[in-house]
């Protein structure tokens, strides 16, 4: 494999035991990877992906290839790449990748550009950069397309609008959109991986602290609900009424962000909107409050307002935290730049979710090449019986066993004469 720019080569052992160490976690992902090898129903598709690079991408990749597809990898984020898991995938996997943890903006996208030279006929995409570097810049390359996954929220709230405005020139399959996905990915892997990069970068305690979440979608209700395992006293900021009044149901306290930053010890945004956090609330901010988003693109938190409002920056005081000291001598501790901080600075979901979210991403692919030619250029949601499979098939993996509809159960459900 020549075609890669990765950091260094030479990772390739500590990525490898790595991704073995993942697939143990991924028996769903698996089991469609020796279907794969055996059917090779990809075969002859050139597949570009742009997604985060780490352990349990490796596997999708692993996965694609056994089915045939020639593939290449790029990141969906400048600071998410595993660079061990990138020499890994390119060293025993014979897999194109250009990512390196830490490229500049004019990397991150000359590597997007390699993923479109590819020509692919599938794009997999993770917050719609690749689709609309391809709507941008793509020249003759979309004519080879056929269809496309999405992996987040972000990215099909972009894809949508790209529908709405009848420019979408390809079907798209919302991943995100799946139960399969963000019952588990969104909930559990956000909930559980924010936290690890909250403590792997500021190994601060969570117990007794004022823990702000901004955003009560699948990932808020998720992280929530982790900090207050951990003892936290968390407050949920919301926008939306019904999101809002769902939160104050389970228990937290909701308020707007201009009171809560008053509060707040650690705030996390994940909303997927711009200017959560912007200079009045940096101003009200207490001294020593950690700040850090977790939703898909740095927009969040407006870092250059904080930077204007800031005499000093005193940057990586740990790794991966900027000290920003105020004209007031308040300190505000920024996280990986405003960056998803469940990827930057820890691993990002553990291997257990996203066997199901990435066993998702498989079939579908799958499907779109079953249906190449009758699915209109729409954003489509993954068919119920690719969930049910994943669903049923995870169960096993988890020795659960459940129930199954009688017939006369089945029948009763179907009708509509049953009474009082
Ligand atoms: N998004 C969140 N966690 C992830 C992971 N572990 N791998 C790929 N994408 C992710």
């Amino acid at each position: 494999m020549n075609n890669y720019h990765i950091k260094d080569i030479e990772l390739a052992e500590d990525g490898l035991k790595r991704v073995i160490w993942a697939d143990k976690e991924m028996p769903v992902l698996e089991n469609i990877r020796q279907k794969f090898a055996n059917e090779k129903p990809l075969k002859d598709l050139k597949i570009s992906c742009c997604l985060h690079v780490t352990t349990e991408t490796a596997n999708l990749m692993r996965t694609l290839k056994e089915g045939g597809a020639d593939v290449l990898l790029c990141a969906s984020n400048p600071l998410s790449t595993q660079d061990d898991v990138a020499a890994s995938l390119v060293k025993d996997f014979d897999i194109a990748v250009h990512a390196i943890k830490g490229e500049d903006n004019d990397t991150y996208y000359k590597h997007i550009l390699k993923a479109i030279e590819h020509r692919p006929n599938i794009v997999m995409d993770d917050g719609a950069d690749l689709i609309s570097t391809l709507m941008k810049k793509g020249g003759d390359a979309i004519k080879d397309i056929f269809g496309s996954t999405e992996e987040t929220t972000t990215g099909v709230i972009r894809l949508k609008s790209l529908e709405k405005n009848n420019i979408l020139k390809f079907p798209v399959i919302a991943v995100n959109d799946a139960h399969t996905k963000y019952l588990f990915d969104n909930r559990y892997g956000t909930g559980q991986s924010t936290i690890d990069g909250i403590i792997r970068a500021t190994n601060t305690l969570i117990a007794g602290k004022n823990f702000v979440v901004a955003g009560y979608g699948w990932c808020g209700k998720g992280l929530a609900n982790k900090a207050r395992g951990l003892g936290a006293k968390v407050i949920v900021t919301e926008i939306d009424p019904i999101k809002a009044l769902e939160a104050t149901m389970d228990g937290f306290y909701v308020m707007p962000m201009k009171e809560a930053v008053k509060l707040a010890d650690i705030i996390v945004t994940v909303t997927g909107d711009i200017d959560v956090l912007v200079k009045e609330h940096f101003i009200s901010m207490k001294n020593g409050c950690i700040i850090c988003n977790s939703g898909h693109f740095n927009v969040e938190i407006n870092i250059e307002e904080l930077k204007n409002l800031s005499k000093k920056i005193n940057k990586n005081v740990r790794e991966l935290v900027d000290e920003y000291i105020l004209e007031n001598d308040k300190k505000i501790y920024l996280i990986a730049d405003g960056r998803l901080v469940n990827l930057a600075s820890a691993e990002g979901h553990p291997a257990m979710v996203m066997d199901m979210s990435f066993s998702t991403q498989a079939l579908s692919v799958e499907y779109l090449k079953h249906n190449k030619n009758n699915l209109g250029c729409k954003v489509l949601n993954v068919p119920i019986e690719i969930e049910n499979h994943i669903a049923d098939t995870k169960l096993k993996t988890l020795n659960i066993k459940i129930d199954r509809l009688t017939e006369k159960q089945k029948n009763y459900l179907e009708s509509w004469e049953y009474g009082t």
